[in-house]
């Protein structure tokens, strides 16, 4: 683990280096997230001085929070709705006829994808039950009442995202079925007491969740226009958490152009 941090450490502080070495000499900067993070960066300390600059290993973190909580979140949601529209083929085709109607053959356009209801409620769905975060985890940094019970300080809190979004007492009786349809108002009146937690919740919640949307019902959009899909009989359902909710032997797919 140490060997692979310290390579990845040094692939990104290259970068960077060079980034900021192509910046200073006033080369063009290249129109992507590390090039405004590091423009701005650069800005904002010669206005304010050291104190307001941040160190390269703040922005090497920076990359490595948003590339684990940006790529891998979206890969294996997309994943995970491509196992469960194999499992349930009438949503499968009701994806694909919503995709065609509005795109036909064409390249998905921004106003388009905001129009897509089915696939959008699919992937509510596809997160509801296999959350790629699993999980949120928060430690009290002082002594904090929850309910009727006083935590110290440095206790550790988990809130498990799929009791949440499993749980029976709020989503009914066929709370573990695959049922894209409980979407169909909305995520606020499917979810009564904001049960429903893919990308968190309050002042923390994911920045990315629209852009993370946008790309997952991009990609669907693309792969529905083209190909008819199904499961592998090789596949074996084993939902699996490593950081994110993987099926743990792998999704084997078969797809074919349709
Ligand atoms: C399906 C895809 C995604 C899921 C399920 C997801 C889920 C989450 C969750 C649950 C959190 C809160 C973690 C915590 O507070 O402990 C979070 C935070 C975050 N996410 Fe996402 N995310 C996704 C996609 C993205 C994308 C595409 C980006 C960036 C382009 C992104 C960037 C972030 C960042 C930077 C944070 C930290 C925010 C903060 O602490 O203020 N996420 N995400």
């Amino acid at each position: 683990m140490k060997e692979i941090n310290r390579e990845v450490e040094a692939i990104l502080r290259d970068m960077i280096e060079q980034r900021v070495r192509a910046m200073i000499s006033g080369e063009a900067t290249s129109n992507d997230l590390l090039g405004i993070l590091l423009e701005t960066n650069i800005r904002e300390s010669q206005e304010g001085g050291i104190k307001n600059a941040m160190t390269t290993e703040d922005v090497i973190d920076e990359c490595k929070l948003f590339y684990i909580a940006g790529h891998e979140t979206t890969t294996v949601s997309l994943t995970w709705a491509l196992i469960l529209l194999s499992m349930h083929p009438e949503w499968q085709e009701r994806a694909r006829e919503e995709v065609l109607n509005l795109f036909g053959a064409s390249k998905p356009d921004y106003d388009g994808l905001s129009q897509l209801k089915i696939v959008t409620m699919i992937m509510h769905e596809v997160m509801r039950l296999y959350p790629p975060v699993n999980f949120t985890e928060r430690s009290a940094a002082a002594e904090v009442k929850l309910g009727e019970v006083t935590y110290p300080p440095g206790v550790h809190f988990l809130l498990p995202h799929i009791f949440l979004h499993r749980n029976p007492e709020t989503w009914g009786p066929n709370a573990n079925e695959f049922n894209p349809e409980r979407f169909a108002q909305g995520v606020a009146k499917a979810s009564v007491h904001g049960a429903f937690l893919p990308f968190s919740g309050g002042p923390r919640v994911c920045i990315g969740q629209n852009f993370a949307m946008l790309e997952a019902k991009l990609c669907l959009a693309r792969i529905l226009q083209h190909f008819r899909f199904e499961l592998s009989p090789a596949y074996a359902h084993a939902p699996y958490t490593l950081v994110t909710m993987q099926p743990q032997f792998g999704a084997q797919i078969i797809i074919r152009r349709c």
